[in-house]
């Protein structure tokens, strides 16, 4: 099995390559009509992450479509909770919602480790026909949520500004929040472990709210987990990590058994660089707003954030997921730019 586009692999293990990749967080599902169309076919987003057909489908759109140098399976961070006994829903305009939460010993005892080969036999299949449909073209990009992230949401229900529920649970009963991180790094390990055995060429995980942290609390409560899952992955498969708002933590990130160190938009290029030093690769870091700009900006924007990463070590990408909003026109320029200015 030889990959006819392994840029991404290839510069993940911190080889130079003839260009920089490029790929966006939320590729799938969000700004493609193509998606839509597919969505609207079933009762929602739900349906649609467990039916291995459809997920495999609106995971190789944004490559036919994009141009883009990698897949990411479509699915979500939110299957783990799911998998652990808490059951979710996907309430349309606001988000996720979970009628049962953890938030005290009683609670604790009424979710488990996932078992993922029964609980997340869709994603795994979903991955396996990609793997096939989408016939080494491009890498294909598994995920799960940090486990801090995770917490969030299975302590807190709901999205949050704040996230209150959940950092309050940290500094209440901290012997209770580091159970249930433990459970979930557990459940995660397996289940990254189970997306590579089912054909992920490299994994990222998200820590969307890395930055609700003080820096004490996420070297405590977040970082310790996502350095174990680092450490547990057996095949060698090249991981990324993604904090986003974890500026405060740089360094520490840099030390990480990772290949890929994911970088949002507040974060400045020189000085990611200098923090976590010149053994990691670096990914991002464009705002996804410089996409509602015109052609002519999205260019000069794309370009000066590649001379600030420089030719080596950089996969290139948004510095958080793309709006639903955004024009696939606009995205693409943003892909187009990447190729042609990074060509060798
Ligand atoms: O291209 C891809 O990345 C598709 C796979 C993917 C989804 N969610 C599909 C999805 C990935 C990698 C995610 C990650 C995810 N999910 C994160 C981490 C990344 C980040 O943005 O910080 C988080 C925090 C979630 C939780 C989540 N899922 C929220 C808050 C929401 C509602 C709002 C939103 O983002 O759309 C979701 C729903 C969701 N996940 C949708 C999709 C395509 C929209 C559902 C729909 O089609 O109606």
């Amino acid at each position: 099995m030889t990959l006819q586009n392994d840029l991404i692999l290839r510069t993940a293990r911190g080889e130079k390559t003839e260009r920089t990749p490029v790929w966006l967080m939320r590729q799938a599902g969000r700004v493609l009509p193509e998606y839509r169309a597919v969505r609207n076919s079933v009762s929602g987003f739900i349906e649609l992450a467990q039916t291995p057909e459809l997920a495999a489908e609106v995971t190789i759109q944004p490559v036919d479509i994009l141009g883009v140098d990698a897949a990411i399976i479509f699915s979500d961070i939110l299957v783990i909770p799911e998998a652990m006994g808490l059951a979710y829903e996907m309430v349309e305009k606001k988000g996720p919602y979970f009628p049962k939460t953890v938030r005290s010993a009683e609670d604790l005892k009424q979710v488990r480790k996932a078992d993922v080969h029964s609980d997340l036999g869709y994603v795994l299949e979903a991955i396996k026909i990609t793997k096939k449909e989408l016939n080494d073209r491009v890498p294909l990009i598994g995920f799960a949520g940090a486990p801090w992230t995770i917490f969030s949401y299975m302590v807190e229900g709901a999205g949050s500004k704040t996230f209150s529920v959940a950092k309050k649970m940290l500094y209440t009963d901290p012997e209770l929040s580091h159970q249930l991180l433990e459970m979930i790094t557990q459940s995660t390990i397996d289940y990254l472990n189970a997306q590579v055995e089912a054909g992920a060429d490299m994994l990222q995980l998200f820590d969307s709210w890395a930055g609700i942290l003080s820096p004490e609390q996420y070297r405590t409560f977040a970082l310790p987990y996502i350095s174990k899952i680092c450490d547990a992955i057996d095949q060698k498969v090249p991981v990324t990590v993604f904090a986003k708002g974890a500026y405060f933590v740089r360094e520490d990130l840099g030390k990480l058994n990772c290949n890929t160190i994911g970088l949002d938009w507040n974060m400045d290029v020189a000085e990611s660089r200098s923090l976590i030093g010149n053994e990691k690769v670096l990914q991002g870091n464009l705002d996804p707003c410089a996409l509602y700009g015109s052609f002519d900006d999205i260019k000069s924007e794309t370009k000066k954030m590649l001379d600030a990463f420089g030719k080596d070590k950089h996969i290139a990408n948004l510095g958080h997921g793309l709006y639903p909003d955004l024009k696939p026109d606009k995205v693409k320029c943003f892909i187009d730019t990447v190729k042609e200015y990074s060509q060798r």
